[in-house]
């Protein structure tokens, strides 16, 4: 299988390693219930999504895509040639997908998009690369559209559980909200930020930024 390039942003060797094989990863997931974590966020930050087109950058294996109506137009971009390769395989016949890292990403000839997802990215990135993939969401949407970036976060007070998870994730960039914000801020004019504790009954605390391309 081929391997994902060497990044030092992303932890890859150990046990986290083996996370780089999608089936691997997508058990993984199914054990953290990320489907409940995509339900919830499809209901209460990414709906209406029919008929909508969606760019979702760092896709990973596209699972999200099972839950996501059949008219949507979804193009997924991510650095793993593996999950790329499985995206094409599982979804190839109603979505496109690009296996580039966030710094090698050509929008040309893509159009503009109603949806820029980046669930779970931005805590890989370092501050320069975050900012590209802000930059890039920007420049990708239509006026009326909106980013949305969900990350483990560390907050005060955090229960012990959380936050050793959010530690042992394999992204070396877990930030609090402000630090995640500030990022944003150099791009969005405007945005939300959601603390959100226990995402899908699970011990963790996520950090949930909907950024919009209009100053609302
Ligand atoms: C936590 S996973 C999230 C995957 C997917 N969005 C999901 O919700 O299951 C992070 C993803 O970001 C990708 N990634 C990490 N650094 C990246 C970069 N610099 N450019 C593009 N993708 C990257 C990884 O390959 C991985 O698929």
């Amino acid at each position: 299988m081929a391997k994902a390039p060497d990044n030092s942003d992303q932890i890859s060797s150990g046990i986290r390693g083996i996370l780089g094989r999608p089936e691997v990863y997508l058990f993984f997931q199914f054990l953290m219930n990320s489907h409940g974590k995509y339900r919830m966020c499809i209901e209460r930050f990414l709906a209406p999504v029919n008929g909508k087109k969606i760019l979702d950058i760092g896709c990973g294996c596209a699972d999200i895509l099972a839950l996501l109506p059949r008219d949507v137009d979804y193009v997924g971009f991510d650095m793993s040639p593996a999950y790329i390769a499985y995206a094409r395989k599982r979804f190839g016949h109603r979505a496109r997908f690009f296996n580039r890292r966030v710094s090698d990403i050509d929008l040309q000839n893509l159009g503009l998009f109603d949806i820029v997802i980046a669930d779970g990215l931005l805590h890989h990135l370092n501050d320069a690369e975050a900012r590209d993939l802000f930059r890039i969401g920007f420049c990708a949407l239509h006026d009326s559209g909106f980013m949305f970036t969900a990350d483990p976060t560390l907050v005060e007070n955090q229960d012990f559980i959380s936050r050793r998870i959010s530690l042992m994730d394999r992204g070396r960039h877990v930030r609090s909200p402000n630090a995640y914000q500030k990022i944003a801020k150099l791009v969005f004019p405007s945005l939300e930020v959601h603390v959100i504790n226990n995402v899908s009954n699970r011990p963790q605390t996520g950090c949930i930024l909907k950024c919009y391309k209009l100053s609302k």
